[in-house]
């Protein structure tokens, strides 16, 4: 399957297992329908199910652990948009959660997709009889990467640093805290999106032997689709972004533009493709990642030029 098959058909599972678990009418599931298939780039899934064609994963395993970490991504979204966090009035261009339901119902549906996503994999999963202990590894490692050491903790610093005045801080300081922001509050389930695609597979060893180079691999992909969207907060418009640009900038956010400037930070994402490239190489699934390398090269045409 190639990047626009896979999409169509994850849209597809998406779309009957949202109705099946959150099923209308409901004003809490009206919200939580509104924000989980309301678009998106589906990144996360696509690199999931790309990770698992990469390394002849099992589709159907393949495509719960992508539902489940765009359940934690949407989950994510609405609490950073509320006014407390971000204040975002747009979103995928359509008004954020809260400003259509009210805030105590958006954050009432990112809790219960934050709850809903391991609920849904220990339910699926038992049911296609995947081994109790594969599943048990794989439900920790997304807990561990979207809590408070891993997404939480990085939203948490992105907010504490928001607030600081960040000239009394040197630039060797920043440029080590801004790094582990982006890697913990982005990265964090990007890689475990990129590790859940190998954990669909059935073979232990395989799984052992790539589980390191893949979840380096996820963090650096994770790094670069951050770095990118600072980027695009300064460059793109409403209309491309679907969100509202310059917000950054306004509530002085450490960020890859602020800190480096529109050309350092292009620099730098370009050097992260390269080393994308290199370790997509070193793994050997150039041939076999297609849908890896269509994410990279659509997120490359992303870059000023
Ligand atoms: C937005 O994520 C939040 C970031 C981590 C930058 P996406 O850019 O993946 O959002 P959607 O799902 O495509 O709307
Ligand atoms: C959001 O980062 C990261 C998470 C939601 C975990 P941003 O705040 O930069 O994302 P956007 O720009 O609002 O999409
Ligand atoms: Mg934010
Ligand atoms: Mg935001
Ligand atoms: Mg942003």
């Amino acid at each position: 399957m190639d990047f626009k098959e896979q999409l169509r058909h994850f849209d597809a599972f998406l779309l009957e297992k949202t109705h099946a678990y959150f099923p209308l009418p409901s004003l809490l599931n009206e919200a939580i329908h509104y924000s989980l298939l309301s678009g998106g780039k589906r990144i996360r899934p696509l690199l999931c199910l790309g990770f698992s064609q990469a390394f002849k994963g099992d589709q159907k395993i393949a495509l719960r652990l992508a539902m489940a970490v765009e359940m934690i991504h949407a989950y994510s979204l609405i609490h950073d948009d509320l006014p407390a966090m971000d204040n975002d009035d747009f979103r995928r261009g359509v008004p954020t959660n809260h400003k259509v339901f009210g805030e105590a119902q958006a954050i009432l549906a990112g809790d219960s997709l934050l709850n809903m996503a391991p609920e849904f994999l220990m339910k699926e999963l038992r049911a296609l009889n995947v081994d109790p202990n594969r599943v048990l590894d794989i439900v920790t490692l997304l807990l561990e990467s979207s809590g408070h050491l891993g997404m939480v903790k990085g939203q948490s610093l992105d907010m504490d640093y928001g607030q600081k005045d960040l000239s009394l801080i040197d630039k060797t300081s920043l440029q080590n805290i801004l790094i582990n922001i982006h890697k913990l509050k982005t990265g964090a389930i990007i890689a475990w999106s990129c590790v859940a695609g190998l954990y669909s597979q059935t073979d232990d060893s395989q799984i052992q032997k790539n589980l390191c180079m893949v979840k380096s691999l996820g963090q650096r992909i994770g790094l670069l689709f951050q770095v990118i969207d600072d980027i695009l907060d300064v460059t793109s418009t409403l209309e491309k972004l679907g969100k509202t640009p310059g917000k950054d900038q306004e509530s002085a956010k450490l960020t890859y533009t602020n800190l480096y400037g529109i050309d350092g930070a292009t620099q730098m994402a370009k050097s992260l493709i390269q080393e994308i490239y290199q370790d997509l190489e070193d793994l050997k699934i150039l041939d076999e990642g297609k849908i890896i390398l269509e994410i990279i090269k659509s997120l490359e045409d992303k870059l000023p030029h």
